[in-house]
């Protein structure tokens, strides 16, 4: 844990206690978050674990008005896919959408083709996470899916039953393209309701 006053709570923003994990590639580094949501990410990779320069990217800047305000946090709006994110060291999504990572790793290859410039892409998927309800959740037989989110009628828990599935596109593209990559998956707790802990799947990709 850290004392960074965040706007936000997992899991409407990353845990920070996983983020430690890949310190070596934000130290020193020029750091990009594709789809940074509130900040509250960057915010800790730069006040928390520490980085040479971050910059977001969000559709909408409403969520990210404090952070932007009160510290000073770059972020820029609309769809990072019309932007010119390349050039940078590590790029960081959580954004459980493969068709736009696919996309982002396109780009980023192309321009190492063209530039000789490497970088490295940290994408996220939350693959389980606990249940407000029933406190035998997670565990191995129930991940997502399953009577697990009552608040919600489900809808939450019946959309990350299909996360499952998403994780495997994105291996079966990066198997598919000879990229080189690895998985790390890390726990995190950040108390006891709905995801507030649970496991997150992290693609490590070298470009
Ligand atoms: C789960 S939040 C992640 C927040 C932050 N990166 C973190 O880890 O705490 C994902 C955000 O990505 C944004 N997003 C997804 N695709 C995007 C795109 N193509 N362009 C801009 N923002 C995008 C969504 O609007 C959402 O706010």
């Amino acid at each position: 844990m850290s004392n960074i006053e965040f706007d936000e709570h997992p899991p409407w923003r990353s845990p920070e206690v996983p983020l430690l994990n890949f310190k070596h590639l934000f130290i020193n580094k020029n750091v990009v978050d594709l789809g940074c949501g509130s900040g509250d990410a960057m915010l800790y990779i730069r006040d928390g674990i520490g980085c040479n320069s971050i910059i977001g990217y969000n559709f909408d800047l409403e969520r990210s008005k404090k952070n932007r305000e009160s510290n000073n946090l770059n972020i820029i709006g609309g769809n990072f896919l019309e932007k010119k994110f390349e050039g940078k060291d590590t790029y960081f999504l959580w954004i459980e959408a493969v068709t736009t990572e696919v996309k982002v790793l396109q780009k980023l290859r192309e321009y190492k083709k063209h530039t000789g410039k490497k970088c490295d892409v940290i994408i996220a998927y939350s693959i389980s996470g606990s249940c407000l309800f029933d406190k035998s959740v997670p565990n191995e037989n129930k991940k997502w899916g399953g009577n697990m989110c009552k608040d919600q009628k489900g809808a939450a828990c019946r959309y990350r039953s299909g996360v499952g599935g998403l994780v495997n596109k994105l291996e079966s593209f990066l198997v598919n393209n000879s990229f080189s990559f690895e998985k790390k998956l890390c726990n995190y707790n950040n108390g006891n309701g709905c995801r507030e802990s649970g496991e997150i799947l992290y693609f490590v990709i070298n470009i």
